[in-house]
């Protein structure tokens, strides 16, 4: 039995980065998710027939709107609903179960590495039958839909559905299968990389790590692939039960949110590879015995090194790298003679390209890498292909980072957030910041001369879409830059990300500490841009 429910659209119903994200307080008030929901099934492309994925992190509240998510599937027309046994599905195994089994879509429930719990962070994602998520056209005409929304559908009996037991049942005449979780993705991961070579070494002793699953969705990802499948001893991936709360932390694979992984691998007990994941599993953290690897170096030592793996044995068709990013994967890609891409902040962008066989790899400095495998980043697949290098060049993380250096040159990078601020004081600064950029070229800060200074604008050579106001970038002669944008994913006012980036040539300084290296440029920001007298703020509240 189909009920209509009458509702009436609320404000700020905007996908921002990666779809709804807002407080479980706001998702809790009665239609808020059923009308964003019901938004997607009216604009989404779905052909009679058509299957939808569900799955979430597991955080607090995934589970009453899987539950309602299910009822209101079945009212609309979907013949089958795959979700993921006990709501789970991480956002990579997500993608892959969309393409899999041919589904028109997918809701993923996740506010990635943001908080959870009831005074936390709840989100949803829609993504397309590509398995990557929905481009601006779609998340716009999703907006549209919400503010013009009267009614939401559903049937009665969604409660029903037992989410822990794997197998079929209906919902009014829908089919819904619960299903594995892991199992089609570690077959994946296994088609792609050398596992044995990674197992030869793991059981020789040569390769040791340490995963951090801070408690969130890739715990049980990480303990089948690596404990079950290559042989890491148990223990090996830590807080590797999920929990609704993340255990009260910030699951954000960085050196702050992850710094006891970081202390283990700077002390004398470190392994061979220390690595962590995000909330939803497609973000990742690497760190070698004594040296951090941050995601812009990340990405350009995986694509240098990608042949090593199976997949990747007949070669890259380009990399991909959001704007922000370092340029360090463009050296890369210009010593393979492929191209390199520089797109908007978001996975979303390299869908087109991975679709047209333009790029096989992409990363974002934001702790995202990932491959034409699947439409999202994906943090097990950048650990799993880490693994593989060091596995078949028996090389230390550190030494595979010096020669990366000492042919292509080192981009030291780091970002600073200035989180929580005042929205209207945000926007104050990045419209005086972008009133001051025809009068930057040419003007020195210290010992930097400004080369260039735009606000950067995208063309996707796919599809030929158009992104503008993508954040501000200031160029310097001697190739060091800084980008300025406003974070798309908060859900606390407004954050400020300050993108410093400084070049040294292969015969450069590349054994230095990154922030003396950076001094100049963190200088040089404040001169730019106001940062203090705009926002009060002398500092970063996160440096990654
Ligand atoms: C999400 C998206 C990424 C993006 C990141 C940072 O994780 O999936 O593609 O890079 O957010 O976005 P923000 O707008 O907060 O800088
Ligand atoms: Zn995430």
């Amino acid at each position: 039995m189909t009920t209509t429910v009458a509702t009436t659209p609320f404000d700020g119903q905007m996908p921002g980065t990666s779809g709804l994200r807002k407080k479980v307080r706001v998702f809790q008030q009665p239609d808020y998710a059923e009308n964003f929901i019901q938004s997607v099934f009216d604009v989404a492309e779905r052909p009679a027939g058509s299957t939808l994925v569900i799955g979430g992190d597991g955080r607090f509240y995934n589970r009453t709107v899987i539950a309602r998510a299910i009822q209101m599937a079945a009212a609309n027309g979907y013949a089958r609903v795959l979700v993921g046994q006990g709501g789970i599905l991480s956002t990579p195994a997500a993608s892959h179960v969309i393409r899999k089994y041919g589904a028109s879509g997918g809701l993923i429930l996740s506010a990635s590495h943001n908080p959870g719990g009831p005074d936390e962070d709840f989100g949803i994602k829609y993504n397309i039958a590509n398995g990557g998520p929905a481009p601006e056209a779609v998340t716009e005409a999703i907006y549209a839909r919400t503010q013009t929304i009267d009614r939401w559908l559903m049937v009665e009996g969604g409660d029903a559905v037992d989410l822990d037991r794997i197998g079929t049942s209906h919902v009014g005449g829908m089919v819904v299968e619960v299903i594995d979780a892991v199992a089609d993705y570690a077959a994946l991961m296994e088609e792609l990389f050398d596992f044995p070579a990674i197992r030869a070494a793991v059981a020789s002793g040569a390769l040791t790590m340490a995963f951090d699953a801070m408690h969130a969705v890739t715990g049980p990802y990480a303990r089948e692939i690596l404990e079950g499948r290559l042989g890491f001893p148990a223990g090996t991936v830590r807080n590797g039960v999920p929990l609704e709360d993340f255990g009260g932390h910030h699951p954000d694979p960085n050196l702050v949110h992850a710094a006891e992984l970081y202390g283990l691998m700077m002390s004398p007990a470190a392994p061979t590879i220390g690595a962590a994941s995000d909330g939803d599993g497609d973000r990742n953290l690497i760190i070698g015995r004594g040296v951090f690897i941050t995601p812009s170096d990340s990405l350009a030592m995986l694509a240098a090194n990608a042949h090593l793996a199976p997949a990747y044995a007949g070669g890259l068709k380009g990399i991909a790298r959001s704007m922000p990013t370092s340029t360090a994967a463009d050296k890369v890609a210009e010593a393979l003679g492929i191209p390199a891409w520089e797109t908007p902040t978001g996975w979303k962008f390299f869908g087109t390209l991975l679709d047209a066989g333009k790029a096989t790899i992409c990363g974002e400095e934001s702790a995202g890498t990932g491959s034409d495998h699947v439409r999202e980043k994906d943090g097990l697949w950048a650990v799993l292909l880490w693994l593989n290098i060091l596995a078949v060049t028996g090389k230390p993380v550190m030494q595979i980072a010096t020669e990366h250096w000492a042919r292509f040159g080192r981009n030291y990078y780091a970002r600073h957030d200035y989180e929580a601020i005042d929205t209207a004081k945000a926007n104050v600064l990045m419209a005086a910041l972008e009133a001051s950029l025809p009068g930057l070229p040419g003007q020195s800060f210290g010992s930097l001369t400004v080369a260039a200074a735009d606000q950067f604008a995208y063309v996707d050579p796919v599809d030929g879409s158009e992104s503008r106001n993508q954040g501000v970038r200031v160029m310097f002669a001697c190739g060091s830059r800084i980008v300025f944008r406003l974070s798309g994913t908060g859900t606390e006012g407004a954050t400020l990300r300050v993108y410093l980036e400084r070049y040294e040539a292969p015969d450069g300084r590349l054994a230095e500490e990154t922030p003396a290296m950076l001094a100049d440029l963190i200088a040089a920001a404040e001169a730019i841009a106001g940062i203090a007298a705009h926002t009060g703020r002398t500092a970063p509240d996160v440096v990654t």
